[in-house]
């Protein structure tokens, strides 16, 4: 099946992980990725259903695509992910262009799918909610050019937070079984990669028989040849005393978690059914940072959740202020389809959202600044990915997961190296 193939990935590192998986499949099959979705014989849109915004594109992106497919009616154009699972044959109702609407869950039997579709002429639509995640075919030398890869060892979410669609679009909680997953990240770094991230909505929550998060995050850092490891996301509520103890006793894991606190609010906090509190929050980033002093936390927040007042909005900031985040990703609320937050009243106002998000994201940015500037003087290590953009310079990630570009005589691809810092931006370091 010698077919050139385009996949667009929208959304969380998960599609990222699924994208890569699709490809692993088609290149499995004979058939070689493109650049440029304008001479693909397939094109897979992976799409995200978090917010409005995310939706809003991988729609508008689907109209270019289809565009395509008038002028070559042998095109196969797939929407995959989130909103291909949220909406179903619906999308094919609407965009009657379309071959295939696969969920998430369905990744497994896409080459089956892909078979029908081209000897049989059909239209797929799948979105079983309920097969387990399966392991990703194998693709040897798929990795070959890159020094950090994915794992993704939980799939779906129990947690059911009053906002959000990921429960109903990825389904319920489930583990992959740890051999399967360190045969995969052994492949990874026969491969060459140096960094595995292990991805789960929830990934702190994982556990087989008597294998839980702790003991593979264990089993993996003894793995030869792996320099670093990271996980996320990571939920406040699950995090554990021994997950906490793994950032002083695991030499590989990195010196950075991702731990999305979302309001700084008790009365807000409840409302979005996150099991805590703000004060059990701040002191979960005390424990990390007496466990790791270097640790850095970055997290995830909403402004303008239904019924938000100033009071509250001020409590989120004062969390900001106290925690310090190293990072942190800012979103205006959007009402999801079938979720409890969507029927709440008290909604505010757009013009509101947008007053509080410049309002935090300028603290932040600040607080980011003053934090990469701490480091100019001091010798960071870091894992150098490739070229930079800016000419002659190689980039890399701090264990922290900051970025530093830096001047270096020699190619280091794939190793770690000190870099003394000199200048910093709010998004990157330089030395
Ligand atoms: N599993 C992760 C988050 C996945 S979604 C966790 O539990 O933290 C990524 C981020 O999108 C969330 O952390 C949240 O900040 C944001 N988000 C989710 N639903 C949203 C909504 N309805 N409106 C705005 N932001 C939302
Ligand atoms: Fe969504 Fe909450 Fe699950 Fe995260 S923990 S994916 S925010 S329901
Ligand atoms: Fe988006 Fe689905 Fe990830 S909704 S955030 S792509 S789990």
């Amino acid at each position: 099946m010698s077919r050139s193939f385009y996949i667009k990935t929208m959304g969380c590192q998960m599609n990222e992980y699924d994208s890569d998986c699709l490809a692993r499949s088609l290149i499995t099959k004979g058939c070689i990725p493109v650049n440029d979705p304008a001479i693909a014989d397939i094109i897979l849109i992976n799409t995200c259903a978090v917010r409005a915004k995310p939706e809003q594109k991988a729609v508008s992106f689907l109209g270019r695509m289809a565009a395509f497919k008038n002028k070559r009616p042998d095109l196969i154009l797939g929407i995959v992910g989130c909103i291909a699972q949220q909406e179903g044959s619906r999308l094919i109702k609407r965009f009657p262009m379309l071959d295939l609407v696969m969920g998430p869950r369905q990744l497994e039997k896409f080459p089956e799918f892909l078979e029908k579709i081209i000897y049989d002429g059909k239209k797929i639509v799948a979105t079983d909610l309920n097969s387990l995640p399966a392991s990703p075919i194998h693709c040897k030398g798929y990795f070959r050019d890159k020094v950090s890869a994915f794992i993704s060892v939980t799939e779906g979410c129990n947690n059911f937070c009053s906002y959000c669609i990921v429960p109903y679009v990825r389904g319920r909680e489930v583990s992959r079984p740890p051999a399967d997953i360190i045969a995969e990240a052994s492949n990874l770094i026969a491969d060459g990669v140096k960094e595995i991230t292990l991805l789960g909505q929830n990934v702190i929550s994982y556990h087989w028989n008597d294998c839980n998060f702790v003991s593979l995050l264990n089993e993996i850092a003894g793995l030869d040849g792996l320099l670093r490891i990271r996980f996320t996301t990571s939920h406040p509520k699950h995090l554990s005393k021994d997950v906490i103890q793994c950032f002083a006793s695991i030499d590989k894991l990195c010196s950075h978690i991702h731990l999305p606190f979302q309001a700084g609010s008790d009365a807000i906090l409840k409302s979005m059914r996150r099991g805590y509190s703000r004060d059990q929050y701040i002191i979960l980033s005390e424990k990390l940072r007496e466990a790791d002093h270097d640790i850095a936390i970055t997290s995830d927040v909403m402004v303008g959740f239904p019924g938000e007042s100033e009071a509250d909005f001020e409590q989120t900031l004062d969390l900001i202020r106290k925690v310090r985040f190293d990072n942190l990703f800012s979103f205006k609320y959007s009402d999801r389809k079938g979720t409890l937050a969507a029927k709440m009243q008290n909604k505010v106002s757009e013009s509101l959202k947008i007053h509080r998000l410049e309002v935090l994201q300028k603290i932040q940015r600040q607080i980011t600044l003053e934090k990469n500037q701490d480091l100019i003087g001091r010798h960071v290590q870091v894992l150098v990915e490739g070229q930079s953009k800016k000419g002659g310079q190689l980039t890399g990630r701090t264990s922290t997961n900051k970025i530093v570009n830096f001047i270096s005589n020699n190619k280091k691809i794939g190793e770690l190296v000190n870099v003394l810092i000199d200048s910093c931006t709010s998004n990157s370091l330089s030395g």
